[in-house]
């Protein structure tokens, strides 16, 4: 999965594969987004899933609800794609997601909007 992120307006596309040309928005090029690694390890950036059976529920327990500093998606990829959930401001960064029988995830993303890029 890849992630362009908007460094204008905060927009973040994803897309499937990568593109041969530059993604554009706000007129100027997006950037290609890789997990922020450092972040990733800090306390409040720490991703929990818990799974049972088909039902897969990631969450940010320690990570701030604040204007200023928020949660704004989860997402996962797994060996049969992609789901998304939006994490709305003022809401807390819990996503529920419903796998297919015999899917894997591959990866786990949150997006803070201002550490970016989490991935567990
Ligand atoms: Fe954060």
């Amino acid at each position: 999965m890849i992630f362009h992120y908007c460094s204008v307006c905060g927009r973040v596309m994803m897309a499937h594969k990568p593109s041969e040309k530059d993604v554009m928005c706000c007129e100027t090029p997006m950037t290609v987004l890789e997990p922020n690694r450092t972040e990733s390890d800090m306390e409040i950036h720490q991703i929990v899933r818990r799974q049972i059976g088909y039902f897969l529920t990631v969450s940010l327990p320690k990570h701030p609800v604040m204007d200023l500093h928020h949660i704004e998606f989860i997402a996962i990829e797994t060996d049969q794609g992609f789901q998304f959930r939006t994490i709305e401001k003022g809401q807390e960064p819990i996503a529920n997601f419903i796998l297919s029988k015999q899917e894997n995830i591959l990866h786990v993303y949150a997006f803070c909007n201002i550490h970016l890029l989490l991935r567990s």
